[in-house]
């Protein structure tokens, strides 16, 4: 199998993450698929952002659920990173899917309600994947296993990973009870035990965050299906050097 390369919250190493920059150096350098993650604004739009509050990745203060979007699309989202940048923006989840829908890029949408469990935030984003049909290509991610439970209804639309960087004995087990059938797990939990027990069950694993050589090379031979990476243009390179080397 070919581990997928995914760009974690788009090339996050290259530019401002969750940004429009990040995912469109994450497509140009060769990704084939984009990461990101969502959180609901104070008028219910879904918006890409990594943390319930603003602060650490914009100049403003506060969370995330007490600005509307229009208030927070006029935050600078990208001078943290570095100063050309200055005109990146947080977008909402709608202008995402409208820019990946003509490209061949898989989805991996994490809802951050691991925190604050926004209200409605499955349905919401849920009822916009279907109306842009790209419920095939996406997968839907959630550190909170209750919200992997209110996602059961859609299971059989949508692929729903349950997300954990914690060691569990059964997690395969646990996961599938949960009514996911697709795992997300941190580097660490990476075990030929655990692939063999998820593929079994046909669950895909997907690992994140993979940004060097060895750790890359590892999830290739332990055919994982999926990396998440910030670094998308390497990880590519490494991915070739282990397919070159499988064949001497
Ligand atoms: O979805 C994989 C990974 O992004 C989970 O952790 O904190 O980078 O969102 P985090
Ligand atoms: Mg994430």
């Amino acid at each position: 199998m070919t581990t997928k390369i995914i760009a974690h919250r788009g090339a996050s190493k290259l530019a401002p993450e969750n940004t429009m920059y990040a995912f469109e150096l994450g497509y140009k350098f060769g990704a084939e698929g984009i990461e990101t993650d969502v959180q609901l604004t104070k008028d219910n739009i879904p918006v890409l952002i990594h943390d319930e509050t603003v602060k650490r990745t914009t100049n403003g203060n506060g969370y995330v659920k007490d600005y509307t979007f229009d208030e927070l699309s006029k935050l600078d989202a990208g001078s943290w990173f570095s100063p050309e940048f200055h005109n990146a923006r947080i977008i909402s989840l709608e202008e995402f899917l409208i820019w990946i829908k003509p490209k061949e890029l898989y989805i991996n949408i994490e809802l951050k309600n691991n925190k604050i469990d926004y209200k409605n935030l499955e349905s919401i984003v849920y009822d916009m994947l279907k109306n842009h049909r790209l419920l095939e290509r996406t997968t839907l991610s959630t550190f909170n296993p209750n919200s992997v439970r209110r996602l059961l209804k859609y299971q059989n639309n949508i692929e729903v990973a349950f997300l954990t960087s914690k060691k569990k004995p059964n997690l395969v087990e646990y996961a599938k009870n949960l009514g996911a059938n697709a795992l997300h797990v941190k580097y660490r939990l990476v075990n030929p035990q655990l692939i063999e027990q998820a593929h079994d069950n046909n669950m895909p694993v997907r690992v994140y965050t993979v940004n060097n050589y060895k750790p890359m090379m590892h999830c290739f031979n332990q055919d994982c299906d999926g990396i998440f990476t910030d670094v998308p243009y390497k990880a590519l390179t490494f991915r070739k050097l282990f397919q070159f080397k499988k064949q001497l």
